[in-house]
This record gives C-alpha cells, structure tokens and sequence, in this order.
C-alpha cells in the first residue's frame, strides 16, 4: 500500500496558524483529507502489510481526538459569531447543514473506530467493511470541508479582528485539556 498516508503525528498549530482561526481550520481539513486518503488505502491494503496497522493506527487517532475537537471549533466558536454578523442570516442555511453533517459524522464514529481498532489489533475484518468506511470519508467528510471552505470559511475570514482573535483563544482553550492534548 502506499506510505504517504502519514498523518503527521498529533496536531500542533504552527505559530503561524494558532493566532489564525481560518489558516488553523484549514490546516486541519488537509489532515481530514490525508485521513480520506488513508481510508482509501486501507480499503485496497492487504492488511497483513505492517504498514496498514500504522495507517489504520493514525486515522483513529485523528477520528478520536481531533475530528470532534474540529467540529465542536466549528460549531461553538464559529457558528455564533457568525450568526450575530450583519451577513448572518444569509448564512444560516450554509450553517444548518454544516452543523447536521457534524451530527451525522459523529454518529458514524464508534463504529468507525471499532473497525480501525481491529486492523490495528490484527483482528478479522471485513473488506466490504473498509470499503464502506472509506466510501463514507470520501462521499460525506471530502464534499463537507469543500463546502466550509468555499462559503463557511471566507465569512468567518470577515469577522473583526477582535472576533477573530477570540476565536482562536476558544480553539486553543479547547486543546488545553489533559485528555486533548495529543490534538494540539
Ligand atoms: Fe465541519
Ligand atoms: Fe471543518
């Protein structure tokens, strides 16, 4: 299977981006889609390859620790703000679905982590099981932060330095917890 689906180990903010809500999010969506691609591989991987343990290994730990982190970023901290901006109300549509997607992907992450787990363990695994999952990433997680990146991201990008700032105290706030610090 192909090795480039390293995660990168846990999540830390460059300096640059722990300051910057937008850069921050957006750092975080091009690990959501290196977890897509790991799925991919995973789903086409002879899981008696060493190197499917280690991809299954990193897709859980960021489907365990960070994704939720990422979507309670979204919610808690984005979504108010966003709201109470004059161009907020054009956005509440745009906000509902990204808020019922976050629903639905949450839903769907026990059994996702059972499944990766038995891979790490070396446990039996269905293919169709990981061929499922992978189309799952890819038909819900990829059209998903497409989305926030297209219409989501660029009004919060609009929201007064301030905001913005408070924002990305909120996020790191978040991470400052014993049980999150493996996604800072
Ligand atoms: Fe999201
Ligand atoms: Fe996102």
């Amino acid at each position: 299977m192909s090795t480039s689906t390293s995660l990168g180990g846990p999540f830390r903010p460059a300096q640059s981006t722990a300051t910057d809500p937008v850069a921050w999010l957006v750092d975080c969506h091009a690990r959501i889609e290196k977890v897509v691609a790991g799925l991919g591989a995973l789903s086409r991987a002879a899981l008696d390859d060493p190197r499917a343990a280690v991809t299954a290994q990193a897709c859980h730990r960021y489907l365990q620790l960070a994704l939720p982190l990422h979507a309670q970023d979204e919610d808690e901290s984005l979504v108010p703000p966003l709201l109470a901006a004059p161009s907020g109300a054009a956005l509440g549509g745009a906000l509902d679905r990204m808020q019922a997607e976050h629903q639905q992907i949450v839903l769907a992450l026990p059994g996702a982590l059972i499944l990766l787990d038995h891979v790490v363990n070396g446990l039996a695994v269905g293919t169709g099981e990981l061929h499922d999952l992978a189309e799952w990433a890819d038909g819900l997680l990829l059209p998903h932060i497409h989305h926030e990146e297209q219409v989501i991201l660029p009004a919060v990008g609009r929201l007064s330095p301030d905001i913005l700032d408070q924002i990305a105290r909120q996020m790191r706030a978040r991470r400052a917890t014993p049980g999150a610090a493996e996604t800072r």
